[in-house]
């Protein structure tokens, strides 16, 4: 009994494991722009490749075995036809083919026959290639996406060779019999040089990041939790998506929950970012402590009524300029929790419970304590995209002041509740919304850009629907 409890804990805990907090889903849209990108790349490859040196014997009855060589194969033309792309979902990655590549190549041969060395230039023309490859998609221990070769055919349709120089006319006429092999050989090379270009790109996957640092306090962690997942028109990866502060190292106390990232085919890409990302970021920021800031007179703008000293604070707290005449006071602002984001279908909500404590400012700069009150306010945003920028703006949906302790006797808190919120609403909101209405730039590496893009909030999490442009590097799509 107890080991089968067993055995169906562990598989729970193992079916049931972390949610993803982003999810990235590429549609064949995508995939056919990233095929477009790579016939290109392709292409400029083959163009300056050098073939590996091709070697062997050939046993003609009246001569015996002859050996050659061709060496210093290069590719003066290549006729690449559109190759044909799709998910492939029996091994969760994607089928690759091409059909009726055409190359056309030159080089050295030389043959030595007992002691008769020889040699000279040849024209190779290869017909009729078709190469089929597929791929297989995983994720390795500390999840990094991962790639092997699932399986590769490739099948020459006929190869045409023309000898010149040395004794070539004697022996062109023999060609014929022995083209076969030379087909044979170059149809074996096929495969293995196309496994090696999927080693080469997983050596690079193994040599990228799963985690990144974002400024001094943070940094974000996005491995991937599962295994890449394949539907018929679309493949999707789920990533961790959780930022921590660098100082602390601490999870949040809250988990990432399941949701459903729809599919817009008309788009290459669709991101989704759940309210645990943004949370998990809020929280970092507040266990590093970094959720606080001093507030003296010299931050209010001069054009105030109100300003931060005992005789400007009289009208809200009597007792205040009788016992403290004529100082400067000094505000501390700091969340008591972090600050929770929630996503609404169109809207997100922030709550922050914050405090405030505040400070006469002694003419020998100590710090006297005053009292110290409790702001809980709760915000709406709104989010969306325009013409490449991302767009918003935010209100202040209720704001309350309470006396949480004091060290001047109690006051009421009303007079000076509307006071912060009309400074909040007129000094920051505004500000804020001046910012937002402007935008930013949607983040752009300097290879790719995301294009057409569209943002919705739904419910606990932002979807992205976007198309994108890539630049391919020199060095490929590294
Ligand atoms: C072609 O290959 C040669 C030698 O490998 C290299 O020096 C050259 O930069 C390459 N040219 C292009 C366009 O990649
Ligand atoms: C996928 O696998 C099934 C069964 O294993 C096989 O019949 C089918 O041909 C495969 N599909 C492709 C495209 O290879
Ligand atoms: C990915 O890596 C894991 C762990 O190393 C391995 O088990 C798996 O076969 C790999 N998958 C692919 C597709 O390379
Ligand atoms: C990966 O992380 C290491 C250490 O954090 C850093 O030195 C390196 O530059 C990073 N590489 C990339 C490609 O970001
Ligand atoms: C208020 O704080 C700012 C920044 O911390 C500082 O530059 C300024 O001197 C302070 N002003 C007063 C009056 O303490
Ligand atoms: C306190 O603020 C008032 C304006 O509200 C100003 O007239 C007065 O000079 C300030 N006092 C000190 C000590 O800064
Ligand atoms: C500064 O002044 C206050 C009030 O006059 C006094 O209580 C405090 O001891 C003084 N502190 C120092 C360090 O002189
Ligand atoms: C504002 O917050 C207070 C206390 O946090 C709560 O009692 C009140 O219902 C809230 N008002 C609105 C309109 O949400």
């Amino acid at each position: 009994m107890l080991p089968s409890l067993v055995i169906v804990l562990v598989l729970t805990t193992f079916t049931c494991g972390e949610n993803p907090a982003i999810q990235v889903m590429l549609t064949n849209k995508g995939l056919q722009y990233g095929k477009h990108l790579g016939t290109g790349w392709i292409q400029d490859k083959l163009r300056n490749i050098t073939l590996p040196d091709i070697s062997g014997g050939i046993h003609i009855s009246i001569f015996g075995t002859i050996h050659y060589t061709f060496t210093g194969v290069t590719i003066v033309q290549c006729d690449l036809p559109e190759p044909s792309v799709q998910f492939y979902t029996n091994v969760t990655g994607f089928k690759t083919s091409v059909s009726g590549l055409s190359i056309a190549l030159t080089g050295e041969w030389r043959t030595h026959y007992g002691i008769i060395h020889d040699g000279g230039s040849f024209n190779l023309a290869i017909f009729n290639v078709d190469v089929t490859s597929a791929v297989e998609l995983g994720k390795d221990a500390d999840g990094r996406l991962n790639v092997t070769s699932a399986s590769c055919t490739a099948e020459v349709g006929d190869v045409k060779i023309d000898f010149h120089g040395g004794a070539s006319r004697i022996f062109q006429p023999f060609v014929k019999y022995f083209k076969g092999r030379i087909r044979g050989q170059i149809e074996d090379k096929i495969c293995p040089t196309v496994e090696q270009y999927i080693g080469e790109f997983e050596h690079h996957l193994q040599a990228t990041n799963v985690s990144f640092q974002v400024n001094q306090a943070l940094a974000v962690d996005v491995p991937l939790t599962n295994l890449p997942f394949m539907a018929a028109s679309s493949l999707s990866l789920g990533l961790k998506g959780e930022f921590y502060s660098t100082k602390s190292h601490a999870d949040p106390p809250f988990k990432a929950q399941p949701f459903t990232l729809p599919e817009q085919p008309g788009y290459m890409l669709s991101l989704g970012l759940s309210e645990f990302t943004a949370n998990s970021a809020s929280y970092g920021y507040f266990s590093a402590g970094l959720l606080q800031a001093l507030i003296n007179d010299s931050m209010i703008p001069p054009s105030s009524p109100v300003h931060l000293n005992t005789t400007s604070m009289g009208p809200f707290i009597p007792q205040l300029p009788k016992l403290f005449p004529d100082l400067l006071m000094k505000l501390q602002v700091y969340a008591r929790e972090a600050p929770v984001f929630s996503f609404q279908p169109g809207a997100v909500k922030l709550g922050f419970l914050g405090a405030v404590k505040a400070f006469a400012v002694q003419p020998n700069t100590t710090l006297t304590p005053l009292f110290k009150l409790n702001s809980d306010s709760a915000f709406s945003g709104k989010m969306w995209v325009d013409g490449g920028r991302l767009k918003g703006s935010v209100a202040m949906d209720n704001f309350t002041l309470t006396l949480a302790a004091s060290e001047v006797g109690t006051f009421q808190t009303a007079a000076l509740e509307t006071l912060v919120k009309t400074g909040i609403k007129m000094g920051v909101l505004s500000k804020l919304n001046e910012k937002l209405a402007e935008g930013f730039v949607l983040p752009r590496m300097h290879y790719a850009q995301l294009v057409n893009s569209v943002l919705k909030v739904e419910e606990g999490f932002v979807a992205v629907w976007s198309d994108a442009v890539v630049w391919p590097t020199e060095s490929g799509f590294n």
